[in-house]
């Protein structure tokens, strides 16, 4: 039996159960009875992007106060999407949402109801392609909500495999990473499709900037997978590297040491360059954010765009980094003191 299957004769026992024997019918329940309601987080990568992607580990923390929405209503049809500032039918939603396509079609697969025509709207705190992992807490939130609606249990491998269904979409070769981080409770440490969850002891703030350019993380994964296979010799070193550094962050992260964390994030952020995935805005970003205080400072995601990540030692800190960072060009900032991403593992 199939997934799809399976839930669907997960749905037919709840069915059965809740009508009683005699007046169970023959057909699956076919209407989704109320709105649903799906949702996730913004996520950031504390290290290991793209070198994740090589089965290297990798740090993300998910940022609860981010959050992405998704509702769902059932509609006589066709089915419609509003999202990003975009409304129309689905079928007709441009490029920018395919993955959000490929996830409410696996996801009515998967409920065994391919038919079915649906409302669905998103609503997101935080901005698109801007290495914060929106396109998978989309995808996750759209098919949560539809779940949701159908009242469909689905397990956690369930979910991360849908969200992956839509993410190879966006992405062409997702690691898994934003599909995981995206609806983790907990910071979490990722290598290989597993995830632990993290227990983080830092003294540390931790300021995100936006610098406004838009990311594509299908063209800077393409453009390592190249560069690997054009010229192994000197991308394979970077990569290691990368992964390296990452292993050693976990126990600064859990030992509570803040320099050490620092300098590796500026390697990181260098090796990352190295790997052509990073531009002069996030170099200059970064820039400002050290020349400000910052413990240490990298760009975070996919890159080419999108957001860098500093540290800081103080509230105090923090507020002269995000200064300096708005002026040498950001668009946005978000100041996370401990509180805000010490999550008990
Ligand atoms: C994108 O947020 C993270 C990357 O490592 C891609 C991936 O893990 O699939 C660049």
């Amino acid at each position: 039996m199939d997934r799809a299957e399976s839930a669907l004769s997960r749905l037919r026992t709840a069915c059965s159960a809740e009508k009683g024997q005699e007046t169970v019918q023959a057909s699956p329940p076919l209407a989704p009875t109320h709105v649903g309601v799906g949702r996730t987080v913004a996520k950031i990568i504390l290290f290991g992007e793209h070198s994740v992607v090589y089965g290297y580990p990798a740090i993300a923390l998910p940022l609860r106060n981010l959050r992405m929405t998704a509702r769902v209503t059932p509609t006589p049809g066709p089915s419609m999407l509003a999202s990003l500032g975009w409304s129309g039918p689905l079928d007709q939603a441009p490029d920018r949402f395919s993955s959000i396509v490929r996830a409410v079609e696996a996801t009515l697969d998967f409920i065994g109801r391919p038919d079915a025509h649906l409302s669905i709207t998103t609503l997101s705190d935080f901005p698109a392609e801007r290495g914060l992992g929106s396109s998978a807490a989309a995808a996750g939130a759209v098919i949560r909500a539809i779940l949701d609606a159908f009242d469909v249990e689905a397990d956690a491998e369930d979910l991360f495999e849908l969200t992956q269904t839509a993410e190879r979409v966006a992405h062409g070769h997702p690691s898994g990473l934003d599909a995981t981080a995206t609806s983790s409770a907990t910071p979490i440490h990722f290598q290989s499709g597993q995830a632990t969850p993290v227990q983080v002891n830092l003294a540390t703030w931790i300021v995100v900037a936006d610098s406004g350019v838009h990311g594509s993380t299908r063209e800077t994964v393409g453009h390592v997978r190249e560069q690997h296979e054009r010229s192994p010799e000197t991308t394979r070193p970077l990569l290691e590297r990368l992964g390296e550094i990452t292993q050693q962050a976990i126990a600064d992260v859990q030992l509570g040491d803040v320099q050490g964390l620092g300098r590796k994030m500026n390697e990181a952020h260098a090796l990352l360059a190295q790997l052509g995935v990073s531009d002069d805005h996030l170099d200059a970003l970064t820039e400002a954010a050290r020349a400000a205080g910052a413990v240490g400072a990298k760009l975070t995601g996919g890159g080419r765009g999108g957001c860098v990540i500093a540290l800081a030692d103080s509230a105090a800190s923090a507020a002269r980094i995000t200064e300096a960072l708005g002026a040498a060009g950001a668009t946005g900032t978000w100041v996370y003191a401990p509180h805000a991403y010490e999550v008990a593992a």
